[in-house]
């Protein structure tokens, strides 16, 4: 199961000896990561105890970096907690967070879409043709 953490909790954890943030509603402990993090120590640490997700979809982090991201992982927000920037409240609660779906849904997710679309073609068509074979028979 996944530990909760309130904002307020995750703001305590706010220095170089102990520093968590926030992406996307999840909880990094990225202490030990403070030494090696290749864009600086200064960035991690100005938005220690923070909401970090819009600072670090900012900088265009690589997927490799997102990878790296999973081994910090520690929880999550609790239900309705809304993470604090240095601006202010982020827009973000973890109400938004959504299981990623399945290769298999989606697959089917994708499936579904080809034939909705499929079928207006099929749709389009037979409509033009009758179209076409009422104009034929008026002017005939
Ligand atoms: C768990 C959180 C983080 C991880 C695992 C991480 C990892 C990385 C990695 C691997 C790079 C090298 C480039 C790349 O592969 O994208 C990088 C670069 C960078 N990171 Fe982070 N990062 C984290 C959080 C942050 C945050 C919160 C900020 C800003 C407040 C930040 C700012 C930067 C910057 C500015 C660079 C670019 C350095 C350059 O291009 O010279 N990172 N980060």
């Amino acid at each position: 199961m996944t530990t909760t953490y309130t904002f307020d909790e995750v703001a305590r954890h706010n220095n170089a000896t102990d520093l968590w943030i926030v992406i996307h509603n999840v909880v990094y402990n990225v202490t030990t990561f403070l030494k090696e993090h290749p864009g600086g120590e200064s960035m991690l640490l100005s938005v220690a105890g923070q909401d970090a997700t819009e600072r670090f979809e900012g900088n265009g982090h690589s997927h490799d970096a997102v990878i790296l991201r999973e081994n910090y992982k520690i929880g999550q927000l609790a239900e309705g907690e809304v993470a604090k920037t240095n601006f202010g409240e982020s827009k973000t609660t973890n109400k938004e967070i959504k299981e990623p779906m399945e290769e298999e849904q989606k697959l089917d997710y994708q499936k579904g879409e080809v034939q909705a679309r499929n079928m207006t073609m099929f749709l389009c068509v037979v409509v033009a043709f009758y179209a076409i074979i009422f104009y034929w028979f008026n002017i005939v």
